[in-house]
């Protein structure tokens, strides 16, 4: 093990690398938008807060999709199952085409879950935390629903899918 330089330049390739280091999992962003299905894919999701109720993502300033998804009064979270890898890839792929292959509900206030999720979430939004080039989206929860199968989670690390089944 190498010690930590100092004064080391941080390079967006070398910090993305060492943060792909982190396993995770990967939750499906979206919501019904003027008539259309609009979300992607987050791998920043992280539970935050029992009470109240909230749970965070990190998302690119660059994002075409959030400045229309924070429309929607709200938002559904659906934590993505290990065969979901593909529906990953599309949700993170072409804007007109992500919800092409997807079975998906949409609640009256526009949250959209996906039906083969682990877990799903209504949620809105309860703050927006600038952070350098990405804003950390914190989402209040107002409704949370479980699979009852043991379906194990996709699992995202570097740069690849993977999944638990090892530890069933
Ligand atoms: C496995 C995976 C995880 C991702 N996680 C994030 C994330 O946490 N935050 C983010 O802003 N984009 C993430 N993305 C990229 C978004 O899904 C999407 O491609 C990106 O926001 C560009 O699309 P947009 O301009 O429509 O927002 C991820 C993509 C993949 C494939």
């Amino acid at each position: 093990m190498t010690s930590l330089a100092t004064n080391q330049d941080l390079d967006p390739r070398l910090l993305r690398d060492a943060f792909g280091t982190f396993p995770s999992g990967v939750v499906a962003l979206a919501a019904e938008i003027d008539g259309r299905p609009i979300g992607l894919a987050a791998s920043s999701f992280t539970s935050v807060s029992l009470d109240p109720p909230l749970v965070s993502v990190s998302l690119a300033t660059s994002s075409k999709t959030w400045p229309d998804l924070r429309r929607s009064s709200h938002i559904g979270v659906t934590v993505l199952a290990d065969h979901h890898a593909e529906v990953c890839r599309a949700l993170a792929g072409p804007v007109d085409h992500r919800f092409d292959e997807l079975d998906f509900t949409t609640t009256p206030e526009g949250a959209i879950t996906l039906d083969e999720g682990l877990a799903s979430f209504d949620c809105t939004i309860y703050r927006e935390v600038e952070a350098g080039d990405h804003v950390v989206v914190l989402l209040e929860l107002h409704a949370v629903h479980q699979a009852e199968d043991n379906a194990h989670p996709l699992v995202f690390h570097r740069s690849g899918f993977g999944t638990l089944r090892t530890l069933a």
